[in-house]
């Protein structure tokens, strides 16, 4: 499917999807997102696809939602389409693993954007914020919540309240983002990494992404019967009898997500 505001190259398992509204430094307008949900669908339904990656450019992830297309909507119009609702559901439905590999701006909607990715590799040059206080709103698609789960109440509130920016190395420190590297070997280390989760039974990958993000939503003891019950459940598959099977013979495991 040819899209306008996004690129998507499937290379070695890996799918790449590049946002690309260089003239408004990502913005996140409405025919973005719903590209952007679309291909991230497309992939995660495709037997060539094992895991996804988000990038923007070397200036910007994503500056944040449209702002031009915000500015005149009213409570109504909001309220009634339900804004970011859809969409944010779509993006935290995928099951492949997703990493946000970000450069210079990942503001707003950006940075609540590679949030919802299961996580983030930064480049040196990253710049994290949730501005949208100096827009005489606040965040609407996680900025308050998740920011505050990876980073704690203390810096979650200054961010949001002052809108101030947070560069990479305070983002690795603070939990934001997992490495932190020269901004000319982001895309390498993203899609290393991308390869070696593409290398694990899908099973396990998929399993594995299921049972982190829950713990995010339930309580520690049930969160923990959650992961038992997943742990338990992959010994019903080939995969496990090959990954154990090959560590004993000192092989590679060769799994065939079944
Ligand atoms: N929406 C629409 N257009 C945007 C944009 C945005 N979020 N961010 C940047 N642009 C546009 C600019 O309007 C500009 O377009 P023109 O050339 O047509 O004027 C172009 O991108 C380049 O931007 P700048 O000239 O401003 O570039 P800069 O290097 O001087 O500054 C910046 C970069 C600091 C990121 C600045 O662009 C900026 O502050 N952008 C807005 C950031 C922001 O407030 N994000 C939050 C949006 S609200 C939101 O996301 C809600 C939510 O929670 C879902």
């Amino acid at each position: 499917m040819a899209f306008e505001t996004i690129n998507v190259d499937v290379q070695d398992h890996v799918c790449l999807i590049k946002l690309n509204r260089p003239e408004a430094l990502n913005a996140l307008n409405t025919e973005l997102l719903s590209e952007l949900a679309t291909a991230l669908e497309d992939a995660d339904a495709s037997d060539k696809v094992r895991c996804i990656i988000v990038t923007g450019s070397e200036k910007a992830f994503a500056a944040g939602a449209d702002i031009k297309e915000m500015s005149e909507k009213s409570f109504v119009d909001v309220y009634s389409e339900d804004l970011f609702a859809k969409v944010s559901n779509r993006i935290i439905g995928i099951r492949k693993p997703i990493i946000a590999a970000v450069s210079g701006y990942a503001l707003g909607g950006g940075c609540e954007l590679a949030m919802m990715c299961d996580f983030i590799i930064a480049s040196d040059t990253a710049k994290f914020g949730q501005p949208e206080i100096n827009l005489g709103v606040m965040p609407g698609m996680g900025g308050s919540q998740r920011l505050t789960r990876f980073i704690g109440k203390s810096k979650a509130m200054d961010m949001n309240l002052t809108g101030r920016f947070m560069e990479a190395e305070e983002a690795e420190r603070a939990g934001l983002v997992s490495r932190v590297v020269p901004a000319k070997k982001l895309m390498d280390e993203a899609t290393g990494a991308a390869q070696k989760i593409a290398e694990k039974s899908q099973l396990s990958v998929m399993a594995t992404k299921e049972a982190v993000n829950r713990s995010y939503e339930v309580p520690l003891a049930e969160g923990l019967l959650y992961e038992r019950r997943l742990f338990h459940s992959l010994f019903a598959t080939e995969d496990q009898k090959e990954g154990m099977g090959a560590f004993l013979e000192k092989r590679e495991a060769q799994f065939r997500d079944k």
